[in-house]
């Protein structure tokens, strides 16, 4: 195990969180996409979400994060959640499902997954043109 990743167990992040951490899933900016949305949370990162959609369906999806492991973490987790899914399933996935995903996320951490989450739901609000 490498210092970061003996930092990240250490502040108790579970094993996917810190492989999608590391492998920054999902993370980059995506050519063309159907819809991208920046939002900033209160801790003060910002999560941007970019989406390809194709009648309804979530068919790629990608993020960027000025944030922590748990942004990008979640980031990751929310994105690969998402792909394949109709925007219907996508807005019913809560802050549970995300935790879940990861297999648990440091207490101090769960407003990073509602940063992500929050996110995604005003990225298809954007795309519905409610945003
Ligand atoms: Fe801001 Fe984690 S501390 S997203």
């Amino acid at each position: 195990m490498n210092e970061l990743e003996s930092l990240l167990r250490k502040s108790g992040y579970s094993n996917k969180t810190m492989d999608y951490y590391i492998r920054k899933v999902n993370v980059g900016e995506m050519n063309d996409p159907s819809v991208c949305f920046a939002y900033t949370g209160p801790c003060g990162d910002t999560i941007e979400i970019f989406l390809k959609i194709d009648s309804d369906v979530i068919k790629d999806a990608k993020f960027q994060a000025t944030g922590c492991a748990g942004a990008f973490a979640s980031g990751s987790a929310l994105t690969e959640m998402i792909k394949g899914k109709t925007l219907e399933e996508a807005e019913k996935i809560n802050e549970e499902d995300v935790i879940g995903h990861l297999g648990g996320m440091p207490t101090a951490k769960i407003h990073c997954v509602c940063l992500a989450r929050r996110t995604l739901e005003k990225t298809i609000k954007r795309y519905k043109g409610n945003e």
